[in-house]
């Protein structure tokens, strides 16, 4: 077990790049973001003029501040010559701070117009929730023929709009995807719309921006952008139900899964599994990475995970799972199918 968990925890060691996906809030892929960056320039560009011009007026300051020594007499003139110029220069800084702050003002308020002017007529809906740690995504919730779960990784079409209903099962998490969108906070018990849109394909990363626990840090996701044609393909899989075991490996792993603790939390669609704590995982092989983006989706990672979930994310809901190596196979190959 020993040698089990030194190996999960080398894996945290992973290279960052491990992981696909951009997170970047400087290079928008969407107008959300566009329009954020241009207020993050003004703001950037406005408040280093004035740290500049303050620090330049310390500096002139220190320099004509006269100099005494121990020959200099006592000054006990008081204090009532005001320099003239001195009030003009404190007045003019303080108009000027005003008007700038207005013009944050006006921005932040131009910015938040258009944020919200952005047209859904044809928006795919996503709804959300946050659970600490990972994220549940429900395709066409209003449609229960349509409908379907995944976790941790959303595909959206390029040029579409998307419209996310966003709740949180227990504390505030916060949704961000930097290339896509600005913070959106997860409430418990409300619901709160956000609306995107990608204009470049692309995978980009999300990270909980609200701190929510042991894990928060952990509690990434992935947005995967494609074209309609790529995003239709997805879409239509994940409605599928899982595919059956089709060795006699995958059919011992899947009788581990059914017979196991493993759907008391997760669902498979097609099986009996149907817990709804926890990830579905119908499509689990589908996905690029496990455990909330925290590991690159590959049969070492996904066993390190079943063994020891507690040494990669101490605190996760997920117990540990001592399987027999011969279990532990059946079970990857069963996992690894569900394509
Ligand atoms: Cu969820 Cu931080």
């Amino acid at each position: 077990m020993n040698s089990l968990r030194a190996a999960a925890v080398a894996l945290l060691e992973l290279p960052l790049d491990a992981l696909a996906g951009v997170q970047d809030a400087l290079a928008p892929s969407g107008p959300q973001a566009a329009h954020i960056l241009e207020l993050w320039h003004l703001m950037l560009g406005i408040c280093g003029v004035v740290y500049i011009a303050v620090l330049v007026a310390l500096g002139i300051a220190l320099w004509r501040a006269p100099r005494a020594s121990a020959q200099t007499p006592p000054d006990t003139e008081p204090l009532h010559t005001a320099e003239a110029h001195l009030r003009r220069w404190v007045g003019g800084a303080i108009a000027l701070s005003v008007i700038l702050l207005f013009v944050l003002l006006i921005a932040s308020v131009r910015t938040d117009r258009a944020l919200a002017s952005l047209p859904t007529a044809d928006a795919v809906e996503i709804q959300l929730t946050a659970h600490q740690w990972w994220w549940e995504a429900t395709y066409d919730a209003s449609d229960p023929g349509k409908r379907f779960t995944t976790a941790n990784e959303l595909h959206i079409p390029v040029g579409q709009p998307v419209r996310v209903a966003l709740k949180s099962q227990d504390v505030i998490h916060s949704f961000w995807v930097p290339n896509l969108h600005g913070k959106k906070d997860l409430i418990p018990g409300h619901t709160i719309t956000t609306a995107f849109r990608a204009d470049a394909p692309g995978i980009y990363r999300g990270q909980c921006a609200e701190f929510c626990g042991y894990q928060h840090a952990k509690m990434a996701l992935l947005v995967v952008a494609g074209s309609p044609q790529q995003y239709a393909d997805w879409v239509a899989r994940q409605r599928q139900p899982a595919n059956a075991p089709r060795s006699a490996l995958q059919q011992r792993g899947q009788q581990v899964f059914l017979r196991g603790t493993c759907p008391m939390c997760h669902a498979v669609l097609g099986t009996d599994a149907n817990g709804e704590s926890a990830p579905d995982l119908t499509h689990l092989a589908s996905r690029r990475t496990l455990a909330a983006a925290t590991l690159p989706n590959r049969p070492e990672h996904l066993a390190a995970w079943i063994i020891d979930p507690q040494a990669i994310k101490p605190g996760v809901n997920m117990p540990q799972n001592p399987l027999p190596p011969e279990a532990l196979q059946a079970l990857l190959a069963y996992l690894e199918s569900l394509t």
